[in-house]
């Protein structure tokens, strides 16, 4: 048998920094060489308290704003060779779903056009729209028929969730980001949306990387959890390791926090 071959990530970070001036002359080093990669197929934890960089790290990784130091890659693709083409391309393989679902979602747009935005502009032919649209309603246990025509205000927080998630999926992500998925939402639906990002996970060659101080979410859905502080790595490793061997004062006091 031949050993397996690892698989590009489909995102990964080099050593990479991100500092702001503030104020003119003081520096925040919002993240300081930051290394570790999200694969195909895997979920990815970023966990920290308020202020370590986790919303600088989503935003890098969407390509919303750039390292001023190190290096990010996109599928092996070091993301400051790509040109504009290139560059437009990749970012619309990345996919963000915010913690509200209600600000996310344009009010004046049906969620059949809500899920489809992310295909304008794609190679796919607009015939191919609404089956695609359609399999990822279903995908998340929405009816296509019942649900496609309806407007947000129309749903609950956990179907617009779902269209939110749905709208992650269609075409050909690389990558999602789940910026606080669930944090707004009912304890009951929570875990619903939790299996959802474990079945995209599992049966697409997409990478997750989830933003959370939900370490209950970390601990039941991801694969690997990285710890971050004041813009630093601080713990990485398997999600069961971190969180029944935790090494770093700042992974046993945000586990001590939630116990
Ligand atoms: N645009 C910005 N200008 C100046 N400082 C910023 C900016 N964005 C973030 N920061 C600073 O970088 C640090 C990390 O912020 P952030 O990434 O929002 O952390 P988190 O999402 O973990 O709470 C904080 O000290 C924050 O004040
Ligand atoms: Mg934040």
């Amino acid at each position: 048998m031949n050993a397996p071959v690892a698989p590009t990530p489909v995102l990964h970070f080099e050593s990479v920094s991100r500092t702001f001036q503030q104020g003119g002359k003081q520096t925040v080093h919002a993240l300081v060489e930051v290394s570790f990669g999200v694969h195909p197929q895997e979920i990815v934890a970023v966990i920290g308290p308020s202020g370590a960089g986790k919303t600088t790290l989503a935003n890098i990784a969407l390509g919303l704003d750039r390292p001023t130091g190190g290096t990010l890659r996109w599928g092996g693709d070091d993301v400051r060779g790509l040109r504009r083409g290139a560059l437009r391309q990749a970012k619309r393989a990345n996919r963000l779903v915010t913690q509200d679902p209600f600000g996310a979602l344009h009010p004046g747009m049906t969620v059949f056009e809500v899920v489809s935005e992310p295909l304008r502009g794609s190679a796919l032919d607009r015939a191919a729209w609404a089956p695609t649209v359609n399999s990822a309603l279903e995908s998340v246990g929405l009816d296509p028929s019942a649900y496609g025509r309806r407007y947000p205000h129309q749903l609950s927080g956990g179907q617009r969730q779902r269209v939110a998630v749905a709208r992650a999926t269609v075409g050909a992500p690389r990558l999602i980001v789940a910026d606080e998925p669930t944090s707004m939402l009912d304890v009951s639906v929570r875990a619903s949306i939790n299996s959802l990002l474990r079945n995209i996970r599992d049966e697409r060659a997409v990478g997750i990387l989830l933003i959370t101080h939900d370490l209950g979410i970390a601990r039941y859905i991801a694969d690997r959890v990285v710890v971050l502080d004041r813009g630093r790595v601080v713990e990485s490793g398997p999600a069961d390791q971190v969180f029944s061997q935790p090494e770093a004062p700042m992974t046993r006091a945000l586990i001590n926090a939630v116990l």
